[in-house]
């Protein structure tokens, strides 16, 4: 097959013909397929049903000598906080252990900022005139929306193969205006991108004009290699101390995605004076988390060793799929050039960038196939892709069979799209 650029007129009006017919078989299967959301499938979560048989005697509920079942601790349970603090490469001291979402934690953070201020702030940030946030895009269209309904500026920085274009970043904070930035380190949601060495430090040494600015450093993937061995990833937290700025940085974690999704347990991390001022403002909101579902972590989970043998299970489930999604793109999307897609060794998305102008027509055809994938635009600020061009394919919660058909579709939907866009 051919690029399609090299159709002819008349050879793209007879592909386009023969797709429809196509198309329309599919659609008579009635398919009900699902592709969105970045979800462990049912086999990873039935792997971690052993979390539930351990607390049975009075003694598991006794964590270094402290009851987990009476309030207290509300930092965590320092047992649990030494394990996050093990996986993310940090100390102890360092680490927040919440309840069962980070996305809650990083939310909260951000509201804290516009009530009261984080710890360098002159005045709340609601008292602002204008505040402005780095969205780093395609990115995770969660943290884009926390931002937004804050009423936050949201300014596009472009990712390139290393993270965030550094040049823009570097520029973008000269503005007082600028708080902040989203980050997603590791295995980044949706380009699957680890941020190179250079960038982390480049990130660690900004000079931002605003006192308070904060990179919210979601460290969401930090041990979720499908492909390969466990990549190690440089402590955020140390690097920016040595740059002279710890209170620049909170990292966030979770094990949404080592044990249940929901049922998890998520931390954040930051320079100890970030945490005393943290936890100040959230005292009056909650007297301890649920630290019965800390212990029950830890004595699931253990250790870092430990966890990543976790992975590797998880791991085991997650690579043939990932496989089948980038495997058939190669064979049926690469020589016709509508399309480039990149290859992630872990994490949960595979970004694919689609001929300009063609992503919405394409998830439009895959919905009226029965193929339900994250909206168009999704992964840019305001859900406003400006090239029409970035898809996040989730490959994770569908069965190898169904993730197959569903491709399948996606790939006729995505030639459609493409010669309908060149003309037919
Ligand atoms: C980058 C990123 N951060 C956070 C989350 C949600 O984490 P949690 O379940 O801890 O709230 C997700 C879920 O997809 C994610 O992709």
């Amino acid at each position: 097959m051919k690029p399609y650029t090299q159709l002819t007129q008349a050879e793209r009006s007879e592909e386009y013909a023969r797709l429809q017919q196509e198309f329309i078989a599919l659609k008579a299967k009635g398919l009900s397929l699902n592709m969105a959301r970045g979800k462990p499938g049912k086999a990873q979560l039935d792997l971690v049903s052993d979390l539930f048989g351990l607390m049975q005697r009075p003694e598991d509920y006794v964590s270094g000598g402290i009851d987990v079942r009476n309030y207290g601790e509300m930092s965590g349970v320092p047992a649990a906080r030494k394990l996050f603090a093990e996986i993310l490469d940090c100390k102890p001291e360092q680490v927040f252990v919440g309840g069962n979402s980070s996305l809650q934690l990083m939310y909260d953070t951000v509201a804290r900022a516009y009530t009261h201020g984080l710890l360098h702030s002159p005045r709340p940030w609601c008292r602002e005139e204008t505040v402005k946030w780095l969205c780093p895009s395609p990115g995770y269209d969660r943290h884009f929306k926390i931002t937004e309904v804050f009423g936050f500026q949201l300014i596009t920085i472009p990712m390139t193969p290393q993270g965030p274009d550094m040049n823009a970043v570097e520029e973008a904070v000269k503005d007082p205006a600028v708080k902040g930035i989203w980050c997603v380190p590791k295995y980044s949601n949706p380009d699957g991108i680890i941020y190179s060495d250079e960038t982390i430090r480049r990130m660690a040494a900004l000079s931002p004009a605003a006192p308070d600015f904060t990179i919210l450093w979601d460290n969401a993937y930090c041990v979720h290699e499908f492909e390969g061995d466990y990549v190690p990833f440089p402590d955020i937290l140390s690097l920016c101390e040595k740059a002279g700025r710890p209170d620049m940085v909170i990292e966030f974690a979770s094990t949404s995605k080592i044990t249940l999704p929901g049922a998890g347990v998520a931390c954040f991390a930051c320079s100890q004076a970030n945490l005393a001022y943290l936890e100040s403002l959230l005292v009056p909101q909650i007297i301890s988390f649920d630290k019965v579902n800390q212990q029950r972590h830890v004595l699931y989970l253990q250790d870092k060793a430990h966890t990543l043998a976790l992975m590797k299970k998880h791991a085991a489930i997650m690579a043939p799929k990932f496989r089948a999604v980038v495997d058939t793109l190669d064979r049926e999307i690469a020589p016709l050039e509508i399309a480039s897609w990149q290859r992630p060794k872990g994490g949960y998305f595979v970004s694919l960038n689609a001929m300009p102008g063609t992503a919405k027509r394409t998830l439009a055809l895959c919905k009226e196939a029965g193929v339900t994938m994250t909206g168009a635009g999704a992964t840019f600020p305001y859900g406003k892709d400006p090239q029409d061009s970035n898809i996040r394919i989730a490959p994770s919660l569908p069965p190898v069979e169904e993730l197959e058909q569903a491709i399948a579709v996606f790939c006729v939907c995505l030639r459609m799209a493409a010669l309908e866009r060149l003309g037919v």
